[in-house]
């Protein structure tokens, strides 16, 4: 008997690859489905029969009747956006029951004035910010790593146990907000926050639960599990372009870790790609075309922010990012989407291009340097180039149905980055999937 039987989604560059919809995709046979890091900073997309579902929180297998949804304790939860996503999938006819949603008692949540702290360390920053997506994201993992964070099982607590721990975690915040010029009207009020979580816990208390005990027993009779990654491997605290990235651990282990569940379990590791690269906020992006090229491919891959709306830099398609996400990451295949839209591109301007290494230092090399502000010198990123585009019918069914080009295109993106392309999206639709 299989014994291994968890599928982990992963995003390989900076974030936006469409991992939700991979997610989704591998749910269909799925017994539970899981967010386990980042929060509400993610932008997931689902269209499924016709319906399209902007998701932040709840895995996006919420929308299929007989799986069950969990938020881990690796999320970091904002309620009141929660909340709202209930009531947004609730109006769309889904049915959100404790058999439905389950949310870890050790999730962590975000407060007003981690929005409010991400906002005045952004402003702090000056031109070195990150470009966050506001959301308190950073200031919350923060909290919880000085371990003055408030958790989803506080809200369970009496008034005014839940009072106390408030009022420790926002001491240093207020002498924070007191000082800086701008930010005196952000100093924290515990009582309000109070009345908000107690608020809110009336809605959600239902739902907050001790996931491990559904985790292990999922484990035990080799239900299948999948588990949505948020973020990317760029965008990782450990490996990416520290500082431009994000507070959580978005590789693999990072997301296995979120929810609890060791590696022996993992059945198949999928790396989600666009055929070709975007990414919000600042740092390093080799393969960027910020010129009309990267307007172009902005505009016909409709590449602006689902959580912030900020339009996305754009360009080619990183390889050298691929191969190494093989290894950090993991990864068994790759889910490759936008192959449609890199066609169209190829219509357009009269070639497409994939980064197949970079010069550096005099040097062609096929890892990614992370000392460049040490050698103050970027990359160059080494491309192969088909010319054209192609389109891609709709109504294709299987790899044999695409056109040669597009086959092209993948045979280079296998080759450099090492990895098969296993899964194929070529339209935003559930539907508009090939599996090799
Ligand atoms: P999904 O799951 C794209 C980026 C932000 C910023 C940096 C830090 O939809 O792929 P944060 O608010 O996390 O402190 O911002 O990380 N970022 C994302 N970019 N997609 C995401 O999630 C992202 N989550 C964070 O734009 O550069
Ligand atoms: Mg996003």
């Amino acid at each position: 008997m299989k014994d291994k039987n968890v599928t982990v989604i992963v995003g390989c560059h900076w974030g936006d690859e469409g991992k939700g919809r991979a997610a989704f995709f591998e749910s269909k046979d799925a017994s539970i489905v899981v967010r386990s890091t980042g929060g509400n900073n993610a932008g997931h997309t689902i269209v499924y029969k016709g319906k399209k579902y902007a998701m932040h929180l709840i895995p996006g297998g919420i929308i299929r009747k007989n799986v069950l949804s969990i938020i881990g304790p690796g999320v970091v939860v904002d309620t009141d956006v929660l909340i709202d996503e209930i009531k947004m999938l609730k109006e769309a006819g889904i049915n959100i029951t404790p058999d439905k949603l389950a949310i870890s008692g050790r999730a962590h949540l975000i407060l007003p004035y981690h929005k409010d702290l991400d906002r005045l360390q952004e402003v702090l920053k000056g031109d070195a910010k990150v470009g966050t997506t506001g959301r308190g994201i950073g200031p919350a993992y923060a909290d919880k790593t000085n371990r003055i964070g408030i958790r989803a099982y506080d809200l369970l607590l009496p008034e005014e146990e839940i009072y106390a721990k408030v009022e420790l975690a926002v001491e240093v915040h207020n002498r924070l907000f007191k000082a800086v010029s701008g930010f005196e009207e952000c100093v924290v009020n515990p009582k309000e926050i109070v009345n908000k979580l107690v608020e809110n816990a009336k809605v959600l208390r239902e739902f907050i639960v001790n996931t491990d005990k559904i985790i292990s027993k999922a484990l035990e009779n080799n239900d299948k599990i999948v588990i949505e990654g948020a973020q990317a491997y760029r965008l990782d605290i450990d490996h990416g372009d520290y500082p431009m990235v994000t507070s959580s651990s978005p590789n693999t282990s990072g997301t296995l870790s979120g929810i609890g569940i060791g590696p022996r379990y993992v059945d198949k590791v999928i790396g989600v790609t666009k055929a070709y690269c975007s990414r919000v906020g600042n740092g390093p992006f080799f393969t960027e075309e910020d010129n009309e090229i990267g307007d172009i491919i902005r505009k016909l891959g409709h590449e602006y922010g689902t959580t912030t709306g900020r339009p996305r830099r754009c360009g080619w398609l990183d390889c050298v990012i691929l191969k190494s996400a093989k290894t950090t990451m993991g990864i068994d295949y790759l889910c490759l989407n936008h192959l449609d839209t890199i066609g169209k591109i190829g219509n357009t301007i009269g070639e497409v291009k994939v980064c197949i290494a970079y010069e550096y230092l005099n040097k062609v090399i096929t890892y990614i340097p992370d000392d460049i502000e040490i050698t103050l010198l970027k990359p160059t990123p080494i491309y192969e180039t088909i010319k054209g585009g192609w389109r891609v019918n709709p109504k294709c069914k299987s790899y044999d149905d695409l056109p040669i080009k597009a086959k092209q295109f993948i045979e280079l993106v296998e080759k450099y980055s090492g990895l098969p392309v296993k899964y194929i999206g070529f339209g935003a639709d559930n539907k508009d999937t090939i599996v090799r």
